[in-house]
């Protein structure tokens, strides 16, 4: 086997690549991000044996991204694709060196499973290692769920996590109290992600499964629904997404992974379904909404 992989990078701003990491799992590829703010860079990579695999890569991305600039104003002034070589023993570990511990709360903090942090008294530890998964506290949408879910716990609540990516919300959920937490994804290393990370945080009794918000039927319900998946999806899937929440007043409804002028829109459609939107967040350029009937 060859001590060589091949790299399809893409680098970009850090708003146009926030969407662009966002939209490359509708066209089936899951890519290792970097995000640096200061310096305004967003640099995915996506990995392959051959080089191929790569070049055939290259082109569907630059054709999806042709198609995401219309939907999303897209300003790709700086951005650039290309290929390239890497060995294979620098690949393995090199993303690690960009998630560090997040302290997103009061409470909560996001610590990867290979650094150390003595919790200060009441901090509450979410350990997660989320491989190529999306969800390491650091994205805004990311944030504002786990702030939602901390606001909200008491009483023994219900959840369910649908798009769950590495876990973190359910870990979150779990640590927080509440229970009869269900997760699910579409994307299958996610759910293997997830699964692993319930077991590094001691999460026991999380049901897990590879499912499409598409296609979900499910006659259980819960108090806290959260979505962190993009606006169209939300739109198109509010019917599915609002059948989960149980009925009454004091359930609640969380929508992210929105960009602010996507809003509106989005909170029309859940309104269609007799909800209110009873609190807004933004975080950089993205939005997150607190609903209930
Ligand atoms: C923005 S990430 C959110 C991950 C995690 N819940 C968080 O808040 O960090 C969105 C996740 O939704 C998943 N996803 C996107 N579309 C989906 C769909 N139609 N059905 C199920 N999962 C989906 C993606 O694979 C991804 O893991």
């Amino acid at each position: 086997m060859s001590d060589t992989l091949y790299a399809v990078v893409i680098s970009t701003d850090a708003v146009s690549g926030n969407i662009i990491e966002e939209m490359l799992p509708s066209i089936e590829l899951f890519p290792t991000s970097y995000f640096d703010r200061d310096d305004d860079v967003a640099r995915m990579n996506l990995y392959y044996e051959t080089t191929e695999e790569a070049s055939n890569t290259l082109q569907k991305v630059q054709e999806a991204i042709n198609g995401w600039q219309e939907i999303f104003e897209l300003d790709l002034s700086k951005l650039e694709i290309f290929t390239r070589e890497i060995k294979k023993e620098d690949w393995a570990e090199s993303w690690k060196s960009f998630f560090h511990v997040i302290e997103v709360s009061d409470r909560l903090v996001v610590k990867p499973s290979w650094e150390s942090y003595d919790a200060k008294e009441g901090q509450i530890l979410l350990e997660i290692d989320p491989g190529m998964s999306f969800g390491t506290g650091n994205h805004g949408t990311t944030r504002a769920c786990l702030e939602y879910l901390d606001q909200l716990a008491g009483g023994k609540k219900t959840f369910i996590d649908m798009g769950c990516g590495s876990g973190i919300l359910s870990i979150a959920a779990s640590k927080l109290g509440y229970h009869d937490i269900t997760a699910f994804d579409y994307d299958s290393d996610s759910v293997k992600i997830s699964a692993k990370n319930f077991e590094l945080s001691k999460c026991d009794g999380i049901e897990v499964f590879e499912q499409d918000l598409s296609k979900y039927v499910s006659d259980n319900t819960y108090d806290l629904v959260v979505a962190n998946i993009l606006a169209p999806v939300l739109i198109a899937n509010s019917a599915k997404i609002v059948a989960a929440l149980k009925k009454g007043e004091a359930s609640r409804l969380v929508l992210s992974g929105i960009l602010h002028k996507q809003f509106d829109d989005v909170v029309t459609a859940f309104e269609k379904h007799g909800l209110k939107c009873i609190d807004h967040k933004k975080i950089s350029e993205w939005s997150s909404g607190l609903l209930s009937f």
